[in-house]
């Protein structure tokens, strides 16, 4: 469920007319609703609230805007953050260090240190070579850094494979068979103190089954880490529900029913639980506002040219992802739709948000949104073709505000410098 909304004719995000907010702002725009981040927020922490200890780690490479930060930094999440330049931002949108759990593959010696010096809930382990270095980090310091060790436990998720993470082939974690001696090697690093276990096996999962497999593995080997002495305390379980970006599919499993996947399956074994979800937070609490420049008759199809291309929103041209792509206006009941190809201005065909997709007849000037653009949306934005980053507005309820400006073009023009001596 979201905040988006028709009413008297015109979409709405929560109180406010869609149609104001580009007034005001200039398309393109992404438009996050407050009460909707809040709502799944809540959803999330009430579906893992059977653990005395929980915390919900907003896994903030999914939307990353301070204010978004902010307001559920305030309602009592944590982050997971993948990079120093997000370690930063959730600190500087008041994150306690205590509640941010650092992730990812290629941390570097000075991220490492950064995280150890501003406080940090634990580091999610990928490598033994990584292990080494965050424990020389932190003895140079004369610190014990927190970690658990991310397990890889080759689980198919069933998902796109660009964002499918738990298979053998990728690139994350250690390999649960190797587990048991890549703990042993980080309890005898002097720099570390193990706290528990990590896994994450993909995103926009739309089943609960590989999420059952993947923890029931993780479950035996706690088991078998403490027999041999370490102290399990924590489990950090991922991310990667998924959400219904077709409105004519069927809904994945709810939070709840997730949360009850974890309690069946680790729910015995007394650890603190700590999720990550990203897309399902942010995914339906943000929309891409566009206006249509032309209306071009090809010669077998119609083109809708919007103002919003893929430097703005990359999913369709990058994992050929669905957008639901509504008119502002509400159509009126009855009318016949007709089949567009919905393109941006970039110069290449790659540029296409969708093929032959069914719309209401929308003609120049009008504005469309894309739904369930709150998620890895303005995130992954570029500026290819010299179009300058895209402004986010935050609304709650019958106000909103812009959380970030669009550059001006000189503001982007002037960042090149030309050498001297050309
Ligand atoms: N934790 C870890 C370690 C992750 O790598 C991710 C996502 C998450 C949590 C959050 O997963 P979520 O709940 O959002 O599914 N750009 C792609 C998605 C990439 C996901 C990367 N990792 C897309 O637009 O579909």
């Amino acid at each position: 469920m979201d905040h988006f909304l028709y009413r008297d004719g015109a979409l709405h995000a929560e109180d406010v007319p869609v149609a104001e907010i580009a007034r005001a702002v200039g398309t393109p725009v992404y438009v996050y609703s407050a009460a909707t981040l809040l709502r799944h927020y809540h959803l999330f922490d009430e579906a893992i609230s059977w653990a005395d200890d929980h915390l919900v780690c907003y896994a903030m490479k999914a939307a990353s805007n301070q204010a978004i930060l902010k307001l559920l930094g305030d309602a009592g999440a944590g982050m997971d953050v993948v990079s120093e330049g997000e370690y930063r931002r959730a600190k500087a949108a008041g994150v306690s260090g205590d509640k941010i759990v650092f992730a990812g593959v290629g941390k570097k010696p000075g991220e490492i240190r950064t995280a150890l010096e501003g406080g940090i809930r634990q580091f999610n382990v990928e490598s033994e070579p990584e292990m080494q270095v965050i424990s020389d980090v932190a003895t140079s310091m004369g610190v014990v850094a927190p970690i658990t060790i991310r397990v890889n436990p080759d689980v198919d998720a069933k998902t796109h494979e660009k964002i499918a993470t738990g298979k053998s082939e990728n690139k994350f974690g250690i390999p649960i068979s190797r587990a048991v001696e890549v703990y042993a090697m980080a309890a005898a690093l002097p720099g570390l103190q193990i706290v528990g276990i990590d896994v994450h096996i993909g995103s926009q999962l739309v089943d609960l089954d590989p999420f059952r497999l993947a923890y029931r593995k993780v479950a035996e080997l706690t088991d078998t880490l403490r027999a041999e002495g370490h102290e399990i305390r924590r489990l950090d379980l991922g991310g990667g529900l998924g959400i219904p970006y077709e409105k004519s599919n069927l809904a994945p499993p709810s939070p709840t029913d997730y949360g009850a996947v974890i309690r069946q399956e680790v729910g015995h074994l007394g650890c603190e639980i700590e999720i990550e979800p990203g897309r399902l937070i942010a995914g339906n609490a943000g929309i891409l506002v566009a206006d249509t420049i032309y209306v071009k008759q090809g010669e077998d199809r119609q083109f809708l040219i919007l103002d919003a291309a893929m430097n703005d929103l990359i999913r369709p041209s990058m994992y050929g992802a669905h957008h639901d792509i509504v008119p502002v206006i509400e159509p009126a009941a009855g009318v016949d739709y007709q089949p567009y190809d919905i393109v941006g201005p970039v110069c290449e065909s790659g540029d296409t948000f969708a093929k032959q997709r069914n719309m209401p007849p929308v003609k120049a000037g009008e504005l469309v949104a894309f739904r369930s653009a709150g998620a890895y949306g303005a995130v992954m934005a570029s500026e290819y073709n010299s179009r300058p980053l895209i402004p986010e507005v935050l609304v709650q309820g019958d106000q909103f505000a812009v959380i970030r400006a669009r550059p001006t073009f000189d503001e982007m023009v002037n960042r090149d410098t030309i050498p001297e001596w050309l």
